[in-house]
């Protein structure tokens, strides 16, 4: 397969533009002073679903190893695997039995420590994700923990007595959570369905579960959890990973008095009052405890990274997150606004969102993310049912060409779809097994990476995988884009390699450009050294010029197969056409 099908041998070419997507300059890689994860391309590797080594239909780590040099050719920097733990899979490995070892599903250790140092060679980082607020019902600690009210790790969940049925604080909801004359002692809710409370008898008692009863919370203000899951972090950062990704970050503490959480108003998919969750999420406590955990990580070398999955409202929780002024806590909480909170493919909330990220989080360094395992694939919430790959396109540009840190995930750079299943007996996430028909769950986005066109897409050799490959596979495949030059991946890899080349997308200064067309998104990067870049992404379906500062002399560096000319004076953007390069 070409490593690189898009640089253009012919500056004419490219400011004629008739070009597919092209990179006409690029300067040889820049060496800059910053820690790597600065200007990293980070990429989820849904590991259950990147690539099947041993033939049982579930990927593995093996498989990741056998797709590093695809990642390598991409630009990516680093991986974040999910969970590969030892795991009874309720949650797909988000409910974690042993923190120490591999799930034989996915491999061993060994294939771990293989991955670690074929990714190394080939620069390519692991990151591991990690689950401190919750572990499995199966793990040795929680099961000791339900075992008696005065067992060693007693104290090591969420326990209470709860309240007498017959409490006037009891309500309706509350009551069908009853057991043996208790309910549970407040309205919290599951996000999973349900009370966050379970019954068990052993102790008499309820544990508090922020996600599936499965999941029992770890009770962080009891320091001997903190040391435990510090070693732990050990354990992986002695292996040699290059940081964590911490699932559920913001959920660690609870009200400690245990008090009622203000109703927002309406049901949830799964029949729950929806709460406000003031009192369960994003509490004060928890930043000392992330601080003593990046200063631990802190004295490791190579820059190890601490990624938070923080889904808080805005900037101010966002700057906590990083522990300003002193950025002493996460290198990288993901801005989870910016690319889920958007309402459509629109100039003006991206342009509010980007100026946010610039100047709102306190002088931490953004971390931009569009897709995920959890949510909607970027391209169907931003397509218009015409335009899908020109949308597609637009949004990578956003994640490459910003100063962010970008995290993607897997086939996002193929255009691969959210394809969720058609009858709740296919369904294999327990949310969409709960929430069914209003929720369905996470699998349409979980689907098989797709290498191929042919009839496992190239991710298995089973005819049955854990969930069924996508029928667009013929459309959207690793091996049929990689040769297209016009296609999404090629984009996307002509993108990461300006971003690695370029000193104008490395550093410097980013300003968003206000006197702009309608439709037009635009911003200015200036770097320390060398000449200003902009970028600009017609968001419209109707041409649009902009003008360019006097004397500018613009120097196409990357453009979109709808070609954007320029005349010297202005920018001709055609629907949807995106624009990078010099401007003097
Ligand atoms: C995070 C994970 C999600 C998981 C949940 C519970 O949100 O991303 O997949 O279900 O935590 O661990």
């Amino acid at each position: 397969m070409a490593s690189f099908p898009y640089r253009c041998r012919h500056l004419l070419a490219a400011m004629l533009m008739l070009t597919p997507p092209c990179l006409v300059a690029a300067a040889s890689s820049v060496e800059t002073n910053q820690p790597w994860w600065k200007r990293a391309v980070i990429y989820e590797v849904y590991v259950r679903s990147f690539q099947d080594a041993d033939g049982d239909g579930l990927g593995d780590l093996r498989g990741v190893v056998d797709r590093l040099p695809y990642l390598q050719r991409l630009g990516v920097d680093a991986i974040w695997l999910t969970p590969f733990y030892p795991s009874p899979q309720v949650d797909f490995g988000y409910d974690i039995s042993d923190y120490r070892s591999i799930d034989p599903r996915f491999g061993s250790l060994a294939n771990f420590d293989r991955l670690v140092a074929e990714g190394n060679r080939r620069g390519v980082r692991v990151i591991v994700d990690l689950v401190l607020n919750h572990t499995s019902d199966q793990h040795p600690w929680f099961r000791e923990s339900a075992s008696s009210r005065d067992n060693p790790r007693a104290d090591w969940y969420v326990w209470s007595d709860g309240v007498p049925v017959d409490a006037p604080s009891v309500d309706a909801v509350q009551r069908r959570f009853a057991h043996e004359g208790r309910a549970p002692p407040n309205n919290w809710t599951s996000g999973f369905g349900g009370s966050a409370w379970e019954w068990v008898p052993a102790r008499r008692q309820f544990y508090y579960h922020r996600f599936y009863r499965q999941q029992p919370d770890l009770n962080w203000r009891n320091p001997a959890v903190e040391r435990a899951m510090t070693d732990v972090m050990r354990f992986w950062l002695d292996r040699g990973v290059a940081g964590f990704r911490l699932d559920a970050v913001t959920s660690l503490f609870e009200d400690p008095a245990l008090r009622d959480e203000p109703a927002a108003g309406g049901l949830d998919a799964f029949g729950m009052p929806k709460l406000r969750h003031v009192l369960t999420d994003d509490l004060p406590e928890e930043h000392a405890v992330i601080r003593r955990l990046r200063a631990m990580v802190d004295r490791y070398s190579g820059s190890r990274v601490l990624i938070g999955e923080t889904w808080v409202d805005g900037a101010a929780s966002m700057r906590r997150w990083y522990g300003a002024p002193a950025l002493d806590e996460l290198q990288l909480p993901m801005d989870t606004v910016l690319g889920f909170g958007g309402p459509r493919y629109s100039p003006d909330w991206f342009r509010r969102r980007l100026r946010e990220a610039q100047t709102g989080f306190g002088g931490g360094q953004p971390l931009f993310v569009f897709d995920n395992h959890d949510t909607e694939r970027s391209i169907d919430k931003f397509a218009d049912g015409v335009h899908d790959i020109a949308i597609a396109k637009g949004i990578a540009t956003i994640l490459y060409a910003s100063q962010a840190t970008a995290l993607t995930y897997y086939g996002a750079e193929i255009g691969m779809r959210t394809r969720p299943p058609l009858r709740r007996e296919d369904v294999r996430d327990p949310i969409g097994l709960a929430g069914w028909p209003q929720d369905k769950g996470r699998d349409g986005e979980r689907r098989p990476m797709q290498w191929t066109a042919g009839a496992q897409a190239g991710f298995t050799t089973n005819p049955s995988p854990w969930l069924p490959v996508d029928p667009d596979r013929a459309r959207a495949n690793v091996a049929s884009e990689e040769a297209d030059p016009a296609s999404l991946l090629g984009w996307t890899k002509a993108l990461i390699a300006l971003r690695r080349s370029e000193p104008g997308l490395q550093g410097g200064t980013m300003t968003l450009l206000d006197t702009v067309p309608p439709g037009v998104l635009a911003w200015q990067r200036l770097p320390g050294r060398g000449p200003r870049i902009w970028v600009a992404i017609n968001m419209s379906a109707v041409a649009q010029d902009m003008a360019l500062p006097a004397g500018a002399k613009p120097h196409a560096l990357l453009t979109t197969e709808a070609a954007a000319s320029h005349d010297g004076r202005a920018l001709h953007l055609p629907p949807f056409a995106i624009w990078i390069g010099r401007v003097g």
